[in-house]
């Protein structure tokens, strides 16, 4: 056949490290439900942006430097984001990547977080500490679809390089990246109890 395929997307998916994820989940939960207690400005912003939840992304959202165990965290990150950018082929020009950015997310049942990109980065992802059973993946569109014009629909199964929407599984323990323009939500938490994951961005210099 001769059709090809070009000007991929690409989705990164890993496992953060191979032992010691219930220990290291265990602290960051407890360190996230802390955060949410003590950040009064974080709470309010949430009531008003983020309903039903919380998340210090306009509050403290440089985590990786007040804590040792979000500052461990960025480290793991690192080497997948190293691997996350050779993977596409980025010329660094001998600069390193760096996270700008870290802050929490807690999503009690119902909560939503609505399609979004990250500016002013170019690896965002995110890292998964608590997902119970039924709770939502994240949801990324065809960074295309506004140009789809008078394209047919797509029939309901279609290979996967050719879906409009792809949800990755919020898996605790596992990182996803991708790169920062790329549209996503997270869909309602259908789940009875809270899902915990603690996102951040990547710029290089
Ligand atoms: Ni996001």
């Amino acid at each position: 056949m001769s059709t090809r395929i070009h000007f991929a997307t690409s989705v990164y998916s890993e496992p953060l490290q191979k032992r010691g994820t219930a220990k290291l989940n265990d602290e960051l939960a407890q360190e996230c439900e802390q955060l949410e207690a003590f950040d009064v400005d974080g709470r309010k912003w949430s009531a008003a942006n983020y309903p039903g939840g919380y998340t210090s992304y306009a509050s403290m959202n440089e985590l990786h430097r007040f804590s040792s165990t979000f500052e461990g965290l960025e480290k793991k990150i690192g080497k997948h984001v190293r691997a996350y950018a050779k993977a596409l082929d980025f010329d660094l020009r001998g600069r390193e990547v760096f996270m700008t950015d870290c802050w929490v997310n807690v999503m009690p049942p119902f909560t939503t977080h609505g399609l979004h990109l990250h500016p002013l980065s170019f690896i965002s992802g995110t890292y998964y500490v608590r997902t119970p059973e039924g709770c939502p993946g994240i949801k990324f569109e065809d960074p295309r679809l506004d140009r789809f014009m008078a394209a047919p629909p797509r029939k309901s199964k279609v290979q996967p390089i050719n879906e409009t929407f792809i949800t990755y599984p919020a898996v605790a323990g596992n990182v996803v990246l991708f790169e920062s323009w790329l549209r996503h939500e997270v869909p309602a938490n259908q789940s009875e109890e809270e899902r915990i994951s603690i996102s951040f961005n990547y710029a290089w210099r």
